[in-house]
């Protein structure tokens, strides 16, 4: 079992890595492999609805690695996104990494173990992780809890390191992670209905 984590701050190895590295520590000791992939600091474009992807499956953008990412979560079994507080929100270009990665891919990531970790220096945490727990709970997509809303607090990963109880929530965050993959290993997925979609204003060709 394989738990896929992006990180989506520009720097590679800062505070949003320091707390994943955290979690990956932890399901290592559970016996849970995993992954962290750096979004990188070029520019992400944002999604420009053009629809090619609900005919090809992949974002037709390919200068950055949205489709290697949904490569890899598709081989993995649950997915930790974690991102910077940047002005009380997640990371601009994260969002418009996931709004591609998404709507381009999500319905091959049901099913799927999913959760949210931001860093801030001081503020703005938790509009941050509500923010993201909106992809996953879009997508058939479990959200794995902790012991508090999944955070730390850094401007440093020094900082981050003496994070003590951040860093235990993160601890918890893999323990529960792997109960979940453990508990989900053979399940099949339910029989999802075709989706319906009712706009507020019924469209006139339907
Ligand atoms: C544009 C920008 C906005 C920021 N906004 C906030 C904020 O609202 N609250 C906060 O506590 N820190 C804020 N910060 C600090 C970042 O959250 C902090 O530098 C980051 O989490 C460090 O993680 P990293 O080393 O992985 O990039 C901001 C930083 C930048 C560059």
């Amino acid at each position: 079992m394989k738990v896929l984590m992006l990180n989506g701050s520009p720097h590679e190895k800062g505070c949003v890595y320091t707390a994943l590295c955290e979690v990956a520590e932890q399901l290592r000791k559970e016996g849970i492999e995993s992954e962290i992939m750096h979004m990188g600091a070029k520019p992400v474009a944002g999604c420009v609805a053009c629809g090619s992807c609900a005919k090809t499956g992949r974002c037709f953008f390919g200068e950055d690695k949205v489709n290697e990412c949904a490569e890899k979560l598709r081989a993995a079994d649950a997915f930790i996104v974690g991102s910077p507080v940047y002005y009380a929100g997640p990371n601009g270009a994260l969002c418009a990494f996931l709004d591609r990665l998404f709507y381009s891919a999500s319905k091959s990531f049901a099913g799927k173990p999913a959760a949210a970790v931001v860093n801030c220096r001081r503020g703005g945490a938790s509009a941050a992780f509500e923010r993201l727990n909106k992809y996953f709970t879009i997508a058939n997509m479990p959200v794995i809890p902790s012991s508090y809303w999944n955070s730390t607090h850094g401007r440093t990963p020094e900082q981050v390191r003496r994070d003590a109880e951040g860093l235990q929530v993160m601890r918890d965050l893999a323990r529960n992670a792997a109960r979940m993959l453990k508990g989900l290993q053979g399940q099949p997925l339910p029989q999802y209905e075709k989706k319906i979609y009712t706009d507020f204003i019924p469209r006139l060709d339907k």
